[in-house]
């Protein structure tokens, strides 16, 4: 069955309000600490969430009174399951959602060259985790008529590179989830954008190798990267728009990249 969607007059309903709560997943780190705080900056409260919980507090502390940690493992059923029970109750009316967590562990090589375990989990994390937080989350903005979400996708979306089956393939997923989402929710106050950045400097490589040194040479030799705060102020600009307007696909890049 059909569930019917109310209509939005689409007079600038969904834009964003003093106060509306966003909820940020990955938020401990990279791209998703910094969107947090921007976000928090532009008068949203946010929902921190993400694994590590010593890192969310700091997260959630650095945006004083706006910021609450908040446990969540994308890649488990339960605990994405049971979100809105654990949210204390002024904090359910989600209004933004930025799909942020995910990680390329064990990637950026061939494809026969990584196991079948890491191969899964880039997938769990990065589509099926995102999928399972957007369809907990959406029947409250379908109910309120009003929501934005934000999927981080990457220029991988588009771009594949050898050595990059998983992660780009799991972009792929992402774009093509974004798109088809954003028809699904056309004419409604449900906003859909996609940010695909390229290159970021954050604890993504060093995640993926489980090496900080590593990391810091691949940055190093890829020479201008862009800083995570750049990737939040392309979210912050998403949200910020009226309601009449989407901000599809946002390719953000560093000089250095086309
Ligand atoms: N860095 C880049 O060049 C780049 C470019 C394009 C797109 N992106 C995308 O940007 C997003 C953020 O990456 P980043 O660069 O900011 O890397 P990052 O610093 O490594 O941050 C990744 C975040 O995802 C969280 N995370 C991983 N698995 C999770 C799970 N199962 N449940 C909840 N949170 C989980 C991590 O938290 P814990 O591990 O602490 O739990 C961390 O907070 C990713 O989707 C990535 O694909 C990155």
């Amino acid at each position: 069955m059909t569930t019917s969607i109310p209509r939005s007059d689409a007079k600038g309903d969904a834009s964003l309000r003093l106060g509306a709560v966003a909820l940020v997943t990955g938020a401990s780190s990279g791209i998703g600490a910094e969107t947090a705080k921007a976000l928090a900056a532009s008068g949203c409260r946010v929902i921190c969430a993400g694994r590590t919980r010593a890192k969310l507090d700091d997260v959630a502390a650095s945006i004083e009174g706006k910021g609450m940690a908040f446990e969540l493992d994308v890649d488990d059923r339960g605990s994405v399951a049971s979100l809105f029970e654990r949210l204390p109750p002024d904090w359910r009316d989600i209004d933004v959602l930025v799909n942020n967590a995910g990680h390329d562990r064990g990637g950026r090589r061939r494809f026969d060259e990584g196991s079948i375990e890491e191969w899964e989990k880039i997938i769990e994390t990065n589509v099926i985790g995102l999928i399972r937080v957007t369809r907990v989350v959406i029947p409250q903005m379908i109910a309120r008529d009003r929501g934005h979400i934000v999927n981080i996708g990457s220029i991988s979306g588009y771009k594949p590179y050898a050595g990059g089956t998983l992660y780009a393939g799991s972009k792929f997923a992402v774009h093509g989830f974004s798109e088809s989402l954003r028809l699904d929710y056309r004419n409604t106050g449900i906003r859909v954008t996609e940010i695909l950045p390229g290159m970021v400097r954050t604890g993504f490589a060093s995640a993926r190798w489980d090496d900080t040194s590593r990391a810091k040479k691949f940055y190093d030799d890829f020479g201008t990267c862009l800083a995570p705060e750049d990737v939040a102020r392309s979210v912050v600009f998403a949200v910020q728009q009226p309601g009449h307007v989407v901000i599809s696909q946002l390719v953000v890049v560093p000089s250095s990249q086309t």
